[in-house]
């Protein structure tokens, strides 16, 4: 039995928010640079009142309807977010309940910008195993909540947006191999470390990283785990046909991509769109995909995706 994907879908709040946007909202940045680093053109910023699980809500039907299968029908929902409405409940028992859908198994999932990787792993799991039998899995974020807009190295980078898919068990083919991995050693170099307390705010509410040594990290990393899943499944990385890495920096994506010996041509790339949208990247790339027609029936697909923690994770797939 198989954890097959049979829709996808995804949302973006508002318009685009151009680096020269951002520079005339008054931050000391330029496209020049935004671009030649990150390779990010512009990103979306949920209104202030708009929540993960709004954006994750209208992902998840576009989803359901590209699958043909009604809300009632799904009897698991995994929301990966860190930008979750509440501390509870759960992002993934208010998009049930927005849904209408009762009495499934619904939580978050907290692997930052791995969550989507994460999240379908784990349904993956919960399918294999014959307790489940259809699956929503999203990803929905409004970081521009967590970003401070002082600090020019991370506010540039990180955009809202949302993204979902529908998994079912099948016996023709789907999820073909995923792997999940985390070393919290690393915590320090990506965190937002601060809470809430007595109802104060405890530490530091906002984003913190550094940057390269994030860069290092996640270059290798990424490598690491998209030959393992490969392995798992008897293949080799150049016989993928896309892979959609985690969408935070061309550079990485380029990087990452390369060492694995996969053409420029087999990935897939939106963060110039709508820059690091954390657990929501890899579903917003892969919809973009599946919608535009480039991912095909047949096709074998490898999604990854990493972030604090640290924590990485992937998944190969067979269309
Ligand atoms: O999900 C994982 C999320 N994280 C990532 O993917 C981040 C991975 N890291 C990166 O993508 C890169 O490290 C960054 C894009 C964040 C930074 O690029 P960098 O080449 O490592 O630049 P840097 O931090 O070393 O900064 C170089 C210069 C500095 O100026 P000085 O000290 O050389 O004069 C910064 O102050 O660039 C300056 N700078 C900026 N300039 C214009 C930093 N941010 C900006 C900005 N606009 N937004």
């Amino acid at each position: 039995m198989y954890a097959r994907l049979i829709g996808t879908g995804s949302y973006l709040p508002g318009k685009p928010v151009s680096n020269g946007d951002l520079a005339a909202r008054g931050i000391d940045t330029n496209d020049e640079w935004i671009v030649t680093r990150t390779g990010i053109r512009s990103r979306y910023l949920a209104e202030p009142g708009t929540t993960s699980s709004e954006l994750g809500l209208i992902a998840a039907q576009r989803a359901l309807e590209m699958a043909g299968v009604a809300a009632a029908d799904i009897d698991l929902i995994i929301v990966a977010t860190s930008t979750p409405d509440f501390i509870f409940p759960s992002t993934a028992c208010l998009i049930q309940g927005k849904l209408g859908n009762k009495g499934g198994t619904a939580f978050d999932v907290q692997a930052v910008c791995a969550g989507f990787a994460y999240a379908l792993g784990i349904a993956e799991k919960f399918i294999r195993s014959g307790s489940h039998k259809r699956a929503l899995v999203i990803g929905a974020e409004v970081f521009s909540r967590i970003l401070d807009w002082n600090d020019r190295g991370t506010c540039v980078l990180f955009g809202d947006g949302a993204g979902a898919v529908v998994l079912e068990a099948s016996e023709k083919p789907g999820i073909l191999a995923s792997a999940m991995h985390a070393d919290g050693s690393y915590a320090g170099i990506l965190n937002v470390p601060g809470q809430v307390c007595s109802g104060q705010v405890t530490g530091d509410p906002f984003l913190r990283m550094d940057g390269q040594a994030v860069f290092k990290f996640a270059v290798r990393v990424l490598a690491e785990i998209a030959e393992e899943v490969c392995a798992c499944a008897g293949m080799q990385t150049a016989d993928v046909d896309w892979l959609i890495p985690h969408q935070a920096n061309i550079r990485i994506i380029e990087a990452t991509g390369k060492k694995l010996g996969i053409d420029r041509e087999k990935v897939i790339v939106t963060v110039d769109r709508h820059g690091n949208t954390s657990a929501a990247s890899v579903p917003l790339a892969l919809d973009a995909a599946v919608r535009d027609g480039r991912i095909r029936p047949g096709q074998k697909v490898l999604l990854e995706g990493i972030g604090g923690g640290f924590a990485w994770g992937a998944a190969l797939l067979e269309f």
